[in-house]
């Protein structure tokens, strides 16, 4: 299979649009992924043909609507690898995939444990520890970056003890792009802190050409849809189907239960147990046919497009006077943050979104991470499989506008 980007983009309606009378420039894909023709027909299928509720009803569109729900369990379980269907659950997006795990650690903490997490995280993957440390009066304890936006290894395993119960971190850091090493620090956390769980925010690091999470022997693996080319408001807590089989239950209601009396209840089988109520199904539907549209690509020539895309931006922004690149890893993905000297980042994203061009500002939901950096938030350019070297040239164009303007 080859790689033709501009095929590509002909799958993706929205980039044909004009914002402000110019060609859309969407580079905001950290934010999420726009849809490809394939999603949206899945979505409106299910609604014209098969509408109805899953695992309720003996009647057609039920069975109906509960195949194709269940089909997009198995496509995403052979995506990631998984051992075992069951080991997939439907959440809402990373964010409650990751409040599962901590709702469940909380009720197993004591205040002689500990959790670890990164000076890079999402505040999704930050705010949910550091209540759940402070519940269980636990000590959470944050591994620092360098200076060059990396993780600080030898300060990370200096903080790995018996007393650690939970490290948690991202595979790819939202706000730049940074990639940890999961394969090398997962062995590491085993060694050095084996009573520990290890959750990897996958939100950023799914989006890139997938995982192996049997490969890498995480416990726990979260992630979104809708940065997968597939819609909002779904997403996949994976865990190991032993840990799973035991984690407190998340919410109680319907489906997730296998008897009831008015005194009491016992709970289901996975992945049912852990998921309580009508699930998201149009969202599921959809996101199974984003992972079906994704894997029939040739995800190297993918890769090897977003790296070029990346070294492409990364080289433009170097040389780019004025622009201080705050984003510096050495292995970094989708993700160019920086700031024009003097300028605020919102003045230039609202600029460059007056030629089209469409970036996150600010402090992309890690606050802390700003602190540390020293900076009130940056401008975030995050680029997809279906951005040109000429998007990436004419975001560089587009900046010397606006340094112009804003001079
Ligand atoms: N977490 C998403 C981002 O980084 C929303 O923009």
């Amino acid at each position: 299979m080859s790689f033709d980007v501009l095929a590509l983009r002909e799958s993706f309606p929205i980039l044909k649009r004009t914002i402000e009378g110019k060609p859309l420039i969407y580079l905001d894909n950290a934010a999420t992924t726009q849809k490809p023709q394939a999603v949206i027909e899945a979505i409106t299928s299910y609604y014209v043909n098969h509408n109805s509720n899953v695992h309720r009803g003996v009647h057609t569109l039920a069975d109906e609507s509960t195949r194709l729900y269940e089909a997009s369990r198995d496509s995403v379980a052979q995506f990631i690898h998984a051992n075992d269907r069951k080991e997939v659950i439907w959440t809402s997006g990373t964010t409650e995939a990751i409040n599962i795990v901590a709702h469940g650690l909380q009720q197993l903490l004591s205040s002689q444990d500990e959790i670890v997490v990164t000076e890079m995280e999402h505040h999704a993957n930050l705010v949910t520890w550091q209540q759940v440390s402070k519940g269980a009066g636990a000590k959470l304890n944050v591994a620092r970056i360098t200076d060059d936006t990396e993780l600080d290894i030898a300060h990370f395993e200096s903080l790995l003890s018996t007393s650690t119960k939970m490290v948690a971190m991202p595979h790819v850091s939202n706000a730049l792009g940074t990639v940890n090493p999961i394969e090398t620090l997962i062995p590491m956390i085993r060694q050095k802190a084996p009573n520990a769980r290890i959750l990897i925010d996958g939100a950023q690091g799914v989006a890139h050409g997938g995982v192996d999470v049997q490969a890498l022997d995480c416990d726990f693996y979260a992630f979104s849809g809708h940065k997968l080319f597939a819609p909002t408001g779904v997403g996949v807590l994976w865990g190991k189907a032993e840990i799973l089989a035991d984690w407190p239950v998340w919410q109680t209601g319907g489906e997730m239960i296998a008897t009831v009396t008015y005194q009491d209840a016992t709970w289901g089988e996975l992945p049912n147990r852990l998921e309580a109520g009508t699930p998201h199904i149009a969202g599921v539907v959809g996101f199974g046919a984003a992972v079906d549209w994704f894997t029939q690509l040739d995800i190297s020539a993918l890769q090897a497009h977003e790296k070029q895309l990346m070294s492409v931006a990364t080289e433009q922004a170097l040389a780019f006077e004025g622009l201080e690149l705050v984003s510096r890893a050495k292995n970094k993905i989708g993700v160019l943050s920086f700031n024009l000297t003097g300028s605020h980042p919102s003045d230039v994203g609202f600029l460059l979104d007056k030629q089209g061009i469409a970036v996150r500002t600010g402090d992309h939901c890690a606050q802390p991470l700003m602190q540390r950096l020293n900076v009130p938030g940056t401008v975030r350019a995050s680029f997809s499989i279906y951005n040109t070297l000429e998007e990436i040239d004419a975001l560089f164009s587009g900046l010397k506008k606006v340094q112009m303007m804003l001079m």
